[in-house]
């Protein structure tokens, strides 16, 4: 487990002096996969790098395990940063290196007898799935080869941690996918704790249970990941869910739409344009659906539907409240012209 306790920092820099974080507090579960959210400049990196102590925090406390990492210096806190892996955008693979060499340099703070060492090599290749890259340079690789020999890296002492600094965002979106797959098995397979920083919704929704929102250094929204899709609070979530989940209509539909429009969202189930269907059969109301979509978070259905209706207004009414009745969230977006 993470404890992050009313951790700030701010940063000395010609023009005065910029705050990164801003009194964070944040609990982290062993074994989960917790994802931080939030526009470039908002405080995720500092946070992050905050938590292994790569930057003192200027005030403020990280626990690890129950390990008050501030309270540590010297060889305590090298021998308590090997446990906790790190990996980044860019990589920063040793170019005059081979992949192998690169991993085997991890090892070296481990002080392994050489024989083990040659071995723990070939082991992390395999998880990561590069055995045959073995004696290639970095530069013959592609970007998500490049992140594989990253992560392979940052498993070589056995963290029980390991931190993401936005590990996809220099790769395509296949590429992405197939990091998060690897991500995901190391944390069920290796019960390795991952806080996974990003600006991107979908990487969120892709393999983290939990999720908080940073803004000007602040934490504004944590939750469940399922909880923050189907419920955000702040405008920010809202904004960040609907480079997800987008509900825009070109104007000249909406425009031809006369009846009511209204957004209807069922969690849980699958049954959604069923229910739409049986309120469209049993109320005397016209439906036509404008957008519709069943995102799967955590392998749970979420499904949103945007749909014009139209009927007498007291039809239409009964309708909604059958809807709710049957476990859907409805919102009016605009009444009938
Ligand atoms: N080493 C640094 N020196 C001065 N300011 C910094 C430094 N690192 C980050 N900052 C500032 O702290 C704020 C948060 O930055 P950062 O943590 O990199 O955000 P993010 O990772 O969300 O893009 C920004 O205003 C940034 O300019
Ligand atoms: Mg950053």
């Amino acid at each position: 487990m993470i404890t992050i306790s009313k951790l700030t920092k701010t940063y000395e820099t010609k023009k005065g002096m910029v705050t990164g974080v801003d009194n964070v507090s944040l609990t982290i579960n062993k074994g989960e996969i917790f994802g931080i959210v939030g526009y470039s400049g908002a405080g995720k990196s500092s946070l992050l790098r905050c938590m292994n102590l790569l930057e003192r925090p200027t005030s403020g406390n990280v626990t690890v395990d129950g390990l008050d990492l501030t309270g540590l210096k010297g060889e305590r806190l090298r021998q308590a940063r090997l446990k906790i892996g790190m990996i980044f955008q860019h990589f920063y693979l040793i170019s005059q290196k081979t992949v192998g060499e690169n991993v085997a340099f991890a090892l070296k703070a481990a002080r392994l007898p050489k024989g083990e060492s040659i071995k723990r090599v070939d082991e992390l290749l395999k998880m990561v799935g590069l055995s045959d890259k073995k004696d290639v340079y970095p530069s013959q690789l592609s970007g998500g080869q490049k992140q594989r020999v990253g992560i392979a890296r940052a498993l070589a002492n056995n963290p029980n941690v390991l931190l993401c600094d936005e590990a996809t965002s220099a790769l395509d979106p296949n590429t992405t996918l197939s990091i998060l797959r690897l991500l995901k098995k190391i944390n069920r397979e290796l019960n390795i704790t991952i806080v996974l920083i990003t600006h991107e919704m979908n990487v969120v929704k892709e393999i983290c249970d939990r999720m908080a929102i940073m803004q000007d250094g602040r934490v504004i929204e944590e939750g469940d990941v399922y909880d923050i899709f189907s419920e955000p609070k702040a405008e920010l979530t809202k904004e960040f869910i609907s480079s997800v989940v987008s509900f825009d209509v070109p104007k000249p539909i909406l425009a031809a739409c006369t009846g009511s429009i209204i957004k209807v969202q069922f969690k849980g189930a699958v049954a959604g344009e069923g229910v739409i269907t049986d309120t469209v059969q049993h109320f005397d109301v016209k439906g036509n659906f404008l957008h519709g979509t069943i995102e799967y978070i955590q392998e749970k259905p979420l499904g949103l539907f945007l749909m014009e209706i139209q009927g007498d207004p007291a039809n239409i009414n009964r309708a909604i409240t059958y809807m709710e009745g049957r476990g859907a969230k409805v919102e009016v977006i605009r009444n009938g012209l």
